[in-house]
């Protein structure tokens, strides 16, 4: 990047129109309210980098909320306001833009969220995370695309280096641990000789962060491209055993984190499935200390207590000759991300085979008659009709019956022998 002093023709090459149209017209009621305003963060880091970025922060040296509001008349959009940031999101057609006050963080207490006041842009850059996060590009005519780099941003990206700003910026916010890995993993950069020493360092910090804010770090961890790097990473740097002692980023996770992308639906992160992978080789208690922990979603937490309930089902699964039935019901009760996570762990061929065959197959088998096809041949709504049902299910994914003509032989068959059984004992 030698000599980039103005990313205009960046902007107008990188963002649509619609987002380069709405900066224009915030740089115009900025400069009629006789402020200045910027595009931070991110998004100018990949601007440089010629990377999709579609996350617009703007900041303004004054009233974000109310330039939030005309931006908001001029688009027809809504805005969401967080009064104690002094921030505001904007958001019109699929268009959404976040816009805060320029301010100066303080901590009261490492882990807390952070006080703020009213600040100018050098401050505001200067309690950001990292260099390549810490740069601006002003939006105000006359200065249109303007790059500010004060914190030698532009130099650590030419150097492919990840670098705090300061001193005590994981001590403030751990998180940053979380972050300063997955950007590295990311974009293929590393951390900065003394950043790397104040990470080890002041690991323990991540003690002082809430279960919430950490499964915010790991679930954008799990949305990268290949998550299983910045796991490895989170292990080397000691930031993985703050989660959890017995959690790894090794080559196994590696390879069942490739295999799981393939199962997966292009350009979706199987985050869920990533989850019960990355968790298989605890026990079922320590996942349970890890949901309430983290505060997973009901649908995480299932997803990882089917899948090591699933676990204890596998050495049954792994002998050979299984009727199809008998897997079908081994397995029928599991969520298909904990059927495909022990697929991807077990060890046993035999076992995979058959979860393999219950998602390709016996999960959609059905029989073809119904209760109402029952009723009609005189069989009373009840626990007799449900076992009849059951029995044809059975039968349907055994193929002892494979038409309609066979199972109601199968029905008549039962329900004769019955009879011939009720007349002789009466
Ligand atoms: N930021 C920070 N410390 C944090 C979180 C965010 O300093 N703990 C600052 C950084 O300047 C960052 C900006 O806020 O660039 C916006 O945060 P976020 O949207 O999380 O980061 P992006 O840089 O946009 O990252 P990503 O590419 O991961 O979306």
């Amino acid at each position: 990047m030698p000599g980039i002093a103005n990313l205009a023709s960046k902007i107008g090459k990188q963002l649509p129109i619609e987002l380069v149209e709405l900066m224009e017209s915030a740089g115009l009621i900025a400069v009629s309210q006789g402020r200045c305003l910027y595009l931070v963060g991110g998004v100018v880091r990949d601007l440089l980098l010629w990377r999709s970025n579609l996350d617009l922060d703007l900041v303004v040296e004054g009233d974000a909320i109310k330039l939030a509001q005309r931006l908001a008349e001029i688009t027809g959009g809504g805005i969401t306001t967080h009064l104690r940031f002094g921030t505001a999101k904007l958001k019109w057609d699929k268009w959404s833009v976040d816009l805060a006050m320029a301010r100066a963080e303080t901590y009261v207490r490492p882990g807390a969220l952070p006080t703020v006041k009213h600040s100018s842009l050098a401050t505001d850059l200067l309690r950001r995370d990292f260099t390549i996060n810490a740069m601006a590009v002003e939006l105000i005519p006359g200065h249109w695309g303007r790059l500010i780099d004060l914190y030698g941003g532009c130099d650590d990206l030419r150097r492919k280096l990840i670098r705090i700003l300061y001193g005590r910026s994981f001590v403030d916010d751990a998180t940053r641990m979380w972050r300063a890995i997955r950007y590295e993993q990311r974009l293929g950069f590393k951390l900065e000789a003394n950043t790397r020493h104040r990470l080890e360092r002041d690991v323990s910090c991540l003690d002082t962060i809430s279960g919430d804010r950490i499964r915010h770090e790991l679930e954008l961890v799990l949305k990268e491209e290949s998550p299983e790097k910045a796991l490895r990473r989170a292990e080397e740097l000691g930031v993985l055993a703050k989660l959890h002692p017995r959690l790894k980023g090794d080559d196994w996770l590696a390879e069942r984190f490739s295999e799981a992308r393939q199962f997966s639906i292009p350009g979706v992160p199987p985050v869920g499935l990533y989850l019960a992978l990355f968790t298989y080789s605890l026990t079922s208690s320590e996942i349970e200390g890890l949901i309430s922990y983290l505060r997973l979603s009901k649908r995480l937490a299932r997803v990882l207590l089917d899948t090591a309930g699933l676990k204890t089902k596998l050495k049954l699964l792994a002998k050979p000759k299984l009727r199809s039935s008998h897997v079908y019901d081994l397995l029928h009760d599991y969520s298909v991300t904990a059927l495909t996570a022990n697929s991807l762990a077990t060890t046993s061929t035999i076992a995979r085979q058959h979860i393999q065959l219950f998602l390709v197959k016996l999960r959609y088998v059905k029989s073809a008659l119904s209760g109402e096809d029952l009723k009609k041949i005189g069989i009373p709504v009840g626990p007799r009709m449900k076992e009849i049902l059951q029995e044809l299910h059975e039968a349907r994914l055994d193929m002892r019956v494979t038409s309609r003509k066979e199972e109601m032989e199968l029905v008549r068959g039962r329900v004769g022998k019955e009879n011939n059984y009720n007349e002789m004992v009466r």
